[in-house]
């Protein structure tokens, strides 16, 4: 069986770089399964409703977060919007925040007060370049003209590079990748530009979500030829593509019912071990080579690169081990207030444990 020889491996803590834990009754639900992911640092974004755009926010909601699970590591994030200016990003640094991101208007889920022109912000992405903070983009083009959700991401690729150049020094994250033009573009640019790939762009394409809303979200997935890149990306050893799940959670009557269906794809839960799965599912396919698959490439993209990307202090000291026993995804996640169907409900994963 592929990678039936990292059964029973033993990987460092995983750090999830990009996660959304909602706030109220879906915030109580989903925080406390960040940690059966096999994760313990998260990057947290600040698509609430109202977005989060002051310091103190930021704070207060990640003390929310602890109170609810704390061990883990929160990362937080401001909303790019208006009132955000240099004054606000010094005041951010100070209060430890770590990054801004930046959403496109109206082009996903709670991004309607986005960003409408670049130029606009560049006082604010000269005074993050000198405070060394983070610069999280959502690379899409709004749909328009001849832009669709399928181009959106390679359109916003020329955007990316005129920012990368601007501002060299400036850290920049591309947010969740599902583009090979979108690798290469990262690839061409200096050591200050990262980026981040989810579990599901390792495991879906464009037919899985035309018909399910569970795989729908934004930026959707694309062809065959995209996700196969992606698998290469992420198992390459290249410290600039790390781990980000994008773990969205909606309630499964935003997804089930309404006119509208909700963009976002649940996978906090079983983070870590999607991430395997595809790439299991990969080598089984012969898109990439089980021997190529070392614990060092696993533990490189599940946290070590994002780690020092971001510039943590140091190492995790804590470890999970994966087994294949057979474990099922759960169907639904319920509360008595709310409910999120997971990514593949019903479908065999690998068993996590902490230590
Ligand atoms: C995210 C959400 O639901 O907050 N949705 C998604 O499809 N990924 C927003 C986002 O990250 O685009
Ligand atoms: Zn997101």
């Amino acid at each position: 069986m592929p990678l039936s020889r990292l059964d029973g491996i033993k990987l460092p803590a995983s750090a999830d770089f990009h996660v959304h834990l909602r706030d109220g009754d879906m915030m109580q639900l989903v925080t406390p399964t960040i940690r059966e992911g096999g994760v313990n640092t998260v990057f947290v974004m600040p698509n609430l409703v109202p977005p989060v755009t002051t310091v103190s926010r930021a704070l207060e909601y990640k003390s929310q977060l602890e109170a609810i699970e704390p061990r883990v590591n929160y990362l937080m994030s401001l909303y790019l919007h208006e009132s955000i200016t240099p004054e606000v990003i010094i005041a951010a640094k100070k209060a430890g925040i770590t990054g801004v991101k930046s959403y496109p208007a109206g082009v996903t889920t709670n991004s309607s007060s986005g960003v409408i022109d670049y130029a606009a912000f560049y006082p604010v992405f000269a005074e993050m370049e000198r405070q060394d903070m983070i610069l999280n983009l959502h690379g899409e083009c709004p749909s328009s003209g001849d832009i669709t959700v399928m181009s959106a991401e390679e359109r916003f690729l020329p955007t990316l590079l005129s920012l990368h150049t601007q501002f060299p020094n400036l850290r920049i994250i591309l947010e969740h990748l599902t583009t090979a033009a979108a690798i290469s573009a990262v690839q061409k640019c200096g050591p200050k530009v990262a980026a981040t790939i989810t579990a599901h762009h390792l495991s879906i394409i464009v037919d899985n979500w035309a018909g399910d809303p569970f795989c729908f979200c934004k930026p959707v997935a694309k062809t065959v030829e995209d996700r196969d890149a992606l698998l290469r990306a992420a198992t390459s050893g290249d410290p600039k593509f790390f781990f980000g799940s994008d773990s969205a959670p909606h309630p499964s009557a935003s997804k089930r019912g309404g006119d509208k269906i909700a963009a976002g794809i649940f996978t906090q839960k079983y983070a870590t071990q999607l991430v395997l799965d595809a790439v299991e599912q990969a080598c089984a396919n012969g898109v990439l080579q089980e021997e190529k698959i070392t614990v060092d490439v696993l533990e490189g993209f599940l946290g070590k690169f994002g780690r020092a990307f971001y510039g943590l202090e140091q190492e995790t000291k804590e470890f999970v081990t994966l087994r294949k026993t057979g474990e099922k995804i759960e169907e639904i996640l319920k509360s008595e207030k709310t409910d999120v169907v997971p990514f593949r409900k019903g479908q065999t994963t690998w068993s996590l444990s902490w230590a």
